[in-house]
């Protein structure tokens, strides 16, 4: 395969590198690509030096996968005309996710709706694909009504600028700001801009992208975003009301037996997802798993990953295996 990595000086692009590297992805040709900025780069990829490119000798080169993460309007401009050379594209941005005439794609969920005619792929956000994933077993089973999350996020979310700006304010020095506030020892209840409801469009992705993976509009969903001073990984505290009754038992269980889902859940012990234990891994952990006294039908979950990887990186790489491994590119 011919891989282009769009936005690989970014964030994510540097973990998508990593990622790509680790699973062996089957890369004949991979190519580079970022902002004018940063073309003439050298980068490394498996102890080889590459160069960095601009889009247009990206396009040019007729890459057969290209990986975007270079934010929505590079791919709302530069997405189509990857297509339009035959490249399938896999976007990490917003700018696909909610489009009638593209899929939005967790490979363990609803992998199984890609086809050949796609050529551009949208990958969630990475809030909603760590809830997404413990969320699909247990809608499965007990029919979601209601959804209430709260989010706990942290600044590698945000880009390069806010992990600068956290590891300045740490240092006492003076830099620029990614956010309106400082973050160290801080909490922002912003993340992304506010819409006209009151609401931020991270919240917005947390009620409408679930819907569309699970291809089921019939629960209801509310969420609060909050950045606080973590370097990587996010947490979300989800209550969720079902329409039929549950055992905690068989909850534990069924989200134990999700591919891609660890349960960390031992009080004696004192086990539970923490986001500084996520760091580089792939998978979704899962604990609190409790059922809410206050209300039938009712479960609590602490849900956290990487948001860098299974939130990013990895789910992109993962949708780009099963199109390989199905034949679909
Ligand atoms: N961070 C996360 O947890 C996360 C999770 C899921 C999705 N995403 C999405 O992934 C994308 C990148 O996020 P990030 O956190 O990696 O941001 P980032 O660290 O700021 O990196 C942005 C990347 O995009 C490139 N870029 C920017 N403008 C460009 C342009 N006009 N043409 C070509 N390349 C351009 C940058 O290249 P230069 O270095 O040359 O500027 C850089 O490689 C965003 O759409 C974001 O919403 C992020």
């Amino acid at each position: 395969m011919k891989v282009a990595v769009v936005g690989a000086t970014g964030m994510v692009g540097n973990v998508m590198l990593q990622v790509l590297a680790e699973r062996n992805f089957p890369i004949t040709e991979l190519l580079l690509v970022a902002s004018e900025r940063s073309k003439g780069k050298q980068m490394e990829y498996k102890g080889k030096t590459y160069t960095v490119i601009g889009l247009q000798d990206a396009v040019d080169a007729k890459p057969d996968i290209a990986l975007f993460s270079a934010g929505g309007s590079t791919s709302e401009a530069w997405a189509p005309k990857f297509a339009e050379v035959g490249c399938t594209v896999v976007d990490n941005s917003s700018a696909w996710r909610m489009d009638p005439t593209k899929k939005l794609i967790v490979p363990e969920i609803n992998g199984d709706e890609l086809t050949k005619e796609d050529k551009i792929i949208a990958n969630p956000n990475c809030s909603t694909i760590q809830l997404v994933m413990a969320l699909a077993p247990l809608h499965k089973k007990y029919k979601m009504k209601r959804v209430v999350i709260s989010t706990y996020q942290s600044v590698s979310g945000t880009g390069v600028k806010a992990v600068e700006q956290l590891e300045n304010e740490t240092k006492g020095i003076k830099g620029e700001m990614a956010y309106h506030y400082p973050i160290n020892r801080n909490a922002i209840p912003q993340c992304d801009d506010f819409i006209e409801n009151g609401y931020t469009k991270e919240e917005m992705k947390l009620v409408n992208e679930p819907k569309k993976i699970l291809a089921d509009d019939s629960f209801s969903v509310t969420a609060t975003a909050v950045r606080i001073p973590t370097a990587g990984g996010h947490s979300e505290a989800v209550n969720i009301e079902f329409v039929n009754d549950f055992d905690l038992a068989e909850v534990r269980k069924l989200l134990a037996e999700t591919p891609g889902v660890i349960v960390q859940d031992n009080l004696d012990t004192f086990t539970y997802p923490m986001p500084a234990y996520a760091h580089n891994k792939d998978e979704v952990f899962v604990g609190r798993i409790r059922r809410d006294e206050s209300q039938a039908n009712t479960l609590n979950l602490w849900i956290v990953a990487d948001n860098l990887r299974k939130g990013a990186a990895t789910n992109t790489i993962q949708i780009g295996e099963y199109l390989i491994a199905n034949e679909l590119v």
